[in-house]
């Protein structure tokens, strides 16, 4: 299945929005129709209901009795109070302002102090497409609530049943191209991260290339492999991410290089959602090794490691991306930033009913 956008013409809103977006709205607030992870499967339990802020949007995820994972925009249908601070039901919300109850497929079942007004039966609240995978509960974000949700795909780092990992969430402060900007560069692991347990050999110099695939780039140094954060793959498939590996000394386990899949989710225009998968392909007794060693070693040293991505992205200025100096290594960011802004673009036009 692919995502579909209704006929063009009059200018349409933004699905969990009351209105349509700009190109410069949609770069700040993240692309849509695309699958997003929202948050690790663990902070919603059974029963609860969580508030989480994406794409500049109020969403409510509840777990029904079934254990099944629901995202509803966080916004009754009669007059707008939070569902969130409603009640749980089961399998629906009832408001708390007048006990409207909406299921998860954002359906008013229930409308209590004017039973069989119009509104019962009407799917009135945007819901999203949700599958829960790899301990982390996955979104399709629409652009228009006429767009169909694309095929739910893994990257392949993560569907691959030879890999095993752990999943490393955080929310920092900063715009999300921040974030996607610095895991396209990757030269600042031989400065920022010189300090670190694992970027701490090879050349403070080089040069990169783009090497254009079917489904993305890398960007990648001429002159260097396997010693450094030297390689980063950026794929765009059923959800944007990037691939990358870095190397790992035998002290730390077995399985060889440590492959990092990454996503950055904008919560709005200056916070973000880091995702890290943090894997590596090992099988058995190796397994359990590389398991134990990561809760009690090596976890802690890649929190260590992204307080200094967090450091520095989180105090960068809010105009950084405006006024500055690239040169041969930022040939990953310029590439990045183009098509982001191609696609913002490109969605704007269709929101504008120009496309
Ligand atoms: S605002 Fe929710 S029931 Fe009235
Ligand atoms: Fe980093």
């Amino acid at each position: 299945m692919t995502a579909t956008t209704a006929a063009t013409g009059r200018p349409k809103k933004a699905a969990g929005t009351r209105h349509t977006l700009t190109a410069d709205e949609l770069s700040a607030y993240g692309l849509r129709n695309r699958w997003y992870p929202i948050l690790p499967s663990r902070m919603v339990a059974t029963g609860d209901m969580v508030p989480v802020k994406r794409l500049n949007v109020d969403w409510v995820l509840f777990r029904d009795a079934k254990g099944q994972v629901h995202m509803l925009e966080d916004r009754c249908p009669h007059r707008s109070a939070p569902l969130s601070v409603g009640q749980h039901l089961g399998d629906r919300i009832a408001c708390l302002y007048h006990g409207v109850q909406v299921n998860g497929e954002g359906t008013v079942v229930s409308v209590p102090g004017m039973p069989g007004c119009a509104l019962e039966g009407r799917q009135a609240t945007l819901s999203l497409k949700v599958v829960e995978a790899c301990d982390t509960i996955f979104a399709f974000v629409p652009l228009t609530a006429d767009d169909e949700p694309t095929e739910f795909v893994l990257p392949d780092r993560l569907a691959d049943e030879e890999n095993s990992w752990f999943l490393n969430y955080a929310e920092w402060a900063g715009p999300w191209r921040f974030y996607m900007d610095n895991v396209l560069d990757p030269m600042h692991g031989a400065f920022l991260h010189r300090s670190s347990h694992s970027m701490f050999g090879g050349d403070t110099s080089a040069r990169f290339r783009i090497r254009e695939t079917d489904r993305g780039f890398f960007f990648e140094k001429t002159d260097q492999r396997g010693v450094n954060f030297d390689w980063v793959e950026f794929v765009r498939g059923s959800m944007d991410h990037v691939d990358l590996e870095i190397p790992y000394a035998a002290s730390g386990g077995p399985g060889g290089v440590f492959g990092i899949t990454g996503m950055y989710v904008p919560v709005d225009a200056t916070n973000v959602c880091v995702f890290h998968w943090r894997t590596r392909r090992v099988q058995g007794w190796e397994r359990e090794v590389w398991r134990f060693l990561y809760r009690t070693q090596l976890e802690e040293k890649h929190w260590e490691v992204l307080e200094q991505d967090r450091r520095v992205l989180e105090v960068l200025a809010a105009d950084a991306d405006t006024d500055e100096n690239l040169y041969q290594h930022d040939l990953g960011v310029s590439r990045i930033r183009r098509m982001y802004k191609a696609d913002a673009k490109a969605q704007a036009k269709i929101l504008a009913g120009e496309a």
